[in-house]
């Protein structure tokens, strides 16, 4: 069966598309949802905007990771992020909004819309994975918030907690790590508040309890552990771009035509896959061009990079 889209389904219903979880893994990932206050809804429905990508495994995921708050190895935040208290979580909105304020993940989380969303992940490092996500539309929160007719631009912001972040004593980044989306960008459906992955909660090391995802983007845009949005307009400075604006630009959309300046961007390892079938080609907007490409139409995304 195929779902149709925002269909009230329950974890048991997508079991058969979702192949990948086993029976006890969804009665698992369930539990763990109800287990916690702020995600006691356990329906989510399958999504239109899912790849047919088999997904990359939980061990994968939660093991291979960049979050340089926790050190800048890969296996650096699987070993460091455990210690990291995610309740209580509030995020500050601001800026250009009707009403600003501190928001408990609670009230956040209270009436979204949670979907499984499968997408693809293209780190700019040129390395992919596919990850199966929970979360909502990021232009929920905004319209809760009530953008203004000024706002242009989104800004985020990650947690500061030195004592519990130790990458966070290194200097090399002017903390805290910041992103930015125009707001046409923002309020695409595709730009998701992921709160958790494979049926479970986010975990520490993925950018709990909650980070952004925006699929057709280099994977830095996609800022985790979030607790402060701001509504602008003029475009937010962005961690990378900061560090070294020739070699990540604001934009940041997938494109195998533009090569970093070190390195190719037309092929990418998919993590996890075998030592033969390792490497393919990368695809414009991450493959997600359909939905996209219009918001750059009459740009030269060659300069807007
Ligand atoms: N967010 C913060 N706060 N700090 C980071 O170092 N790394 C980014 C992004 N979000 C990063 C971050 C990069 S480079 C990538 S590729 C993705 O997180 C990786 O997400 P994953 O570890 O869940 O795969």
């Amino acid at each position: 069966m195929k779902p149709s889209f925002r269909s009230p389904l329950r974890w048991s219903d997508v079991t058969s598309k979702a192949d990948w979880l086993n029976r006890r893994q969804l009665i698992a990932g369930a539990a763990a949802l109800a287990a916690t206050p702020a995600m006691a809804r356990i329906e989510a429905a399958a999504s239109r905007y899912s790849t047919d990508e088999a997904p990359n495994t939980l061990e994968d995921i939660t093991s291979y990771n960049n979050f340089y708050e926790f050190g800048t190895g890969k296996d650096d935040p699987a070993a460091n992020a455990g210690g990291l208290t995610t309740d209580p979580w509030s995020i500050e909105i601001g800026g250009m909004v009707d009403r600003p304020g501190s928001y408990g993940l609670g009230d956040i989380l209270a009436g979204a819309p949670l979907e499984e969303r499968i997408y693809r992940l293209r780190c700019v490092e040129a390395w992919a994975m596919v990850v199966p996500w929970i979360g909502f539309e990021l232009g929920h929160l905004l319209t809760k918030a009530g953008v203004q007719p000024s706002a242009k631009y989104v800004a985020f912001e990650t947690l500061v907690r030195p004592e519990e972040m130790p990458g966070q004593s290194s200097r090399f980044i002017d903390w805290p790590y910041r992103e930015g989306l125009r707001l046409d960008e923002a309020m695409h459906p595709l730009t998701i508040l992921a709160t958790g992955l494979y049926g479970e909660v986010l975990p520490n090391q993925n950018g709990a309890p909650i980070r952004l995802v925006v699929p057709w983007k280099y994977g830095f845009k996609s800022i985790k552990s979030i607790v402060r949005i701001t509504l602008t307009d003029m475009q937010p400075q962005t961690t990378w771009n900061m560090l070294q604006p020739q070699e990540y630009g604001f934009f940041a959309n997938v494109n195998p035509q533009v090569d970093h300046p070190r390195w190719s961007q037309a092929s990418e390892r998919r993590i996890g896959s075998g030592f033969f079938s390792s490497r393919q080609d990368t695809l414009m907007f991450n493959g997600y061009g359909d939905e996209v490409a219009g918001l750059y139409a009459g740009q030269d995304l060659a300069a807007d990079f």
